[in-house]
């Protein structure tokens, strides 16, 4: 190795931290030309060996942000054989060269002309030169070199974001985690702790606390209550250099707001509410509002509210309003102030959700009594009964009594009653009503059969005050008496054949009755007395409401009688009974083998003699014409004889 051929850089250095003019052996016997500069040394303090080919520490440092009054010097190119008589010009060329960087061509000295930005640019490469200032002849092959911008703490540590908001359970446990910041630092990593982020909290404490390393903010004490405070401002430092002294710092704002659980239970803010209703409310009415106050929010305070003991509690109920948080007593039943003037209920109010996690701290209800006072008001009169029943016997002489309603006042006063009759609802004007007693009596007779009930209405209004009026349903049924006899059920007609058998029946006849059924069927029919032993007719009664006609002997004949009226009694099952005489009429006809019937008058009968209708109307023409008025009286009389 020839060491007069090697171009060596001293290296001069201001105002580092690393300097280092130890070179090693080796690297002195290096066998290219070289440059020294600062070494770049790892923790242990070992000269770093980049790579095999030894221009590793061939660089400058110089440091950035530097803002001294003079150009700031790097380092100096130095060749062994210089001299120093000056015949060596050093040359500089590459980035920066002559712009960032200049070069004393004589001492080879190179400065920095500007501040310099790691930041911006981390390294600068650049060639030296050595020549012979008269022949510009290279003395030395160019020697390419580094020049590292060695990085200052010029970057504060910077949050990602200005402000943070978090929320974290209150009452959460010592130590969970609500959020983690970060901060970044835009100075070198990688060298010294220009980077080294360390975190703290300045504002939060002691609720809050951060991890140094990660930025993880945590809770700090047990039972954070958020009824007593619900929002926290937590202020968080980041600090490089690893935190000490002289490191740069930044810090976010971290807004931290307790969310809610249910850590607290319902409470009334008294123990007794005073409420009163009046009588004349209606069940459904609103009589009063309790409310239990719960500090938790949300699903956490809702309340619902239930009647659990108390004399009032068929007579009210409670419901929850869900939108004030309000329990609302309201009328189950129609009140009596002169029956109860007061009423007590024990109203309980629970939380609807509970967290089983605060099950222990207590039961989440709390009860309240409400006494509820009865106010009189000034009622209508009341019937005794809702509605009345009377009877009447039909037929009952003008003036009878049909019943007697009552009403009173219920209020304290107990005024006086008049009683009348709604006339719309007794149009024939049958009733009449004793205004103070209240009977009702009959003013005509009453025909059940014509009108079976008489629904009136009949008014009661107190005698002071009309306007207190009650109206009552009084159903006045008329009961029958038996004053109607029964008769046949239609217009009956009977036919019997000439050839009919004795005891053959030929007609079933049946009665109607317009009493009701006490006084009408079971039905008795009968032949009148005086015919009873009738030779031509008998009656059979069915008992059943019918009774059957049967012929008693045979040989009827038209030409002999061809019409009998048969008298029968019909009689009722009335107390005492009603009968009638019934009359049938049986028409004797011809009949063939069968029993059906072929014809049933005197023309008939004429026919069957052999001459038609036409011939015989022929025949007496012709004997009025030719005989005059005697004969045809003569002939009439004939005809009618037969
Ligand atoms: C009258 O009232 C009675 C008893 O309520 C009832 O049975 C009857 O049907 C009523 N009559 C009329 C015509 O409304
Ligand atoms: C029975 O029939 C005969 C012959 O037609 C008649 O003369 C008689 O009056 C009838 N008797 C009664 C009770 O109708
Ligand atoms: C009587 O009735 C029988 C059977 O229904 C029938 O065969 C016969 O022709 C009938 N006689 C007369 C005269 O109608």
């Amino acid at each position: 190795m020839k060491e007069d051929n090697c171009l060596h850089a001293a290296l001069i250095c201001l105002g580092m931290l690393y300097y280092s003019h130890a070179i090693t052996a080796e690297k002195l016997n290096h066998p290219r030309p070289s440059l020294h500069g600062h070494h770049e040394k790892g923790k242990e303090g070992q000269v770093l060996h980049r790579s095999k080919r030894g221009w590793v520490w061939n660089q400058f440092f110089v440091i950035e942000e530097y803002t001294g009054p003079d150009p700031v010097l790097v380092g100096r190119l130095h060749s062994d054989i210089d001299s120093g008589d000056g015949n060596i010009k050093y040359i500089l060329s590459g980035e920066g060269a002559g712009i960032i960087f200049v070069i004393d061509d004589k001492s080879g000295n190179i400065h920095a002309t500007k501040t310099l930005d790691r930041e911006e640019r981390a390294q600068y490469t650049l060639t030296a030169q050595a020549v012979d200032r008269n022949t510009n002849r290279p003395l030395e092959p160019p020697s390419e070199f580094i020049v590292k911008v060695q990085d200052i703490n010029d970057n504060p540590p910077e949050f990602l974001h200005e402000n943070y908001h978090a929320n974290v359970p209150e009452r959460s446990n010592v130590g969970t985690s609500v959020i983690q910041v970060t901060a970044s630092d835009a100075d070198d990593p990688t060298y010294g702790n220009s980077a080294k982020l360390v975190y703290s909290i300045l504002e939060g404490q002691p609720y809050f606390s951060v991890e140094a390393q990660t930025g993880i903010i945590r809770t700090a004490l047990p039972n954070m209550d958020r009824e007593a405070k619900e929002e926290y401002h937590v202020v968080i430092q980041a600090k490089d250099m690893g935190g000490h002294m002289g490191g740069l710092s930044g810090t976010t704002k971290v807004t931290i707001t307790l969310t809610d659980v249910n850590d607290n239970p319902p409470k009334f803010p008294q123990s007794v509410y005073q409420m009163s209703v009046s009588e004349a409310a209606v069940p459904g009415e609103e009589v009063g509002r309790v409310k239990a106050k719960d500090p938790d929010i949300g699903e956490n305070g809702l309340v619902a509210y239930s009647i659990i003991d108390g004399d009032g509690m068929d007579m009210f109920e409670i419901t929850t309003d869900y939108e004030t948080q309000e329990g609302v007593v309201k009328l189950k039943k129609r009140l009596d102030f002169e029956t109860k003037k007061s009423y007590s209920l024990k109203v309980e109010a629970a939380n609807v959700h509970i967290d089983p996690k605060f099950i222990s701290n207590g039961p989440f209800k709390d009860t309240v009594t409400v006494k509820i006072s009865v106010e009189d008001a000034d009622e209508p009169p009341v019937f005794l009964k809702p509605s009345y029943i009377f009877e009447v016997q039909e037929n009952a002489a003008s003036g009878t009594v049909v019943g007697k309603v009552h009403a009173k006042d219920p209020d304290a006063a107990n005024s006086a009653i008049r009683y009348s009759i709604d006339r719309h609802t007794d149009l024939e004007r049958y009733f009449i009503i004793n205004a103070e007693d209240g009977n009702i009596k009959t003013i005509k007779a009453l025909d059940r059969e014509e009108i079976a009930w008489h629904n009136i209405s009949v008014f009661a209004v107190e005698v002071h005050k009309q306007h207190q009026e009650a109206k009552v349903p009084v159903a006045i049924k008329v009961v029958d008496v038996n004053d109607n006899a029964p008769k046949f059920a239609a217009a009956y007609e009977a036919f019997v054949c000439e050839n009919a058998r004795s005891n053959q029946q030929f007609i079933t006849i049946s009665a109607d009755d317009k009493d009701d059924s006490a006084n009408g069927p079971r039905f008795i029919f009968s032949l009148p007395p005086e015919i009873i032993h009738n030779p031509n007719f008998t009656l059979r009664d069915n008992r059943d409401n019918t009774a059957s006609v049967l012929v008693r002997r045979e040989g009827f004949s038209r030409q002999k009688q061809d019409l009998y009226l048969l008298p029968i009694v019909i009689s009722d099952g009335g107390l005492p009974p009603m009968s009638s005489t019934n009359t049938l009429t049986i028409r004797v006809c011809g009949c063939d083998s069968n029993g059906s019937l072929l014809s049933c008058n005197a023309e008939a009968y004429i026919l069957n003699a052999g001459l038609s209708t036409g011939a015989l109307i022929a025949i007496l023409a012709c004997i009025v014409i030719l005989l005059g008025k005697k004969v045809l009286d003569l002939l009439l009389f004939y005809t009618c004889l037969c």
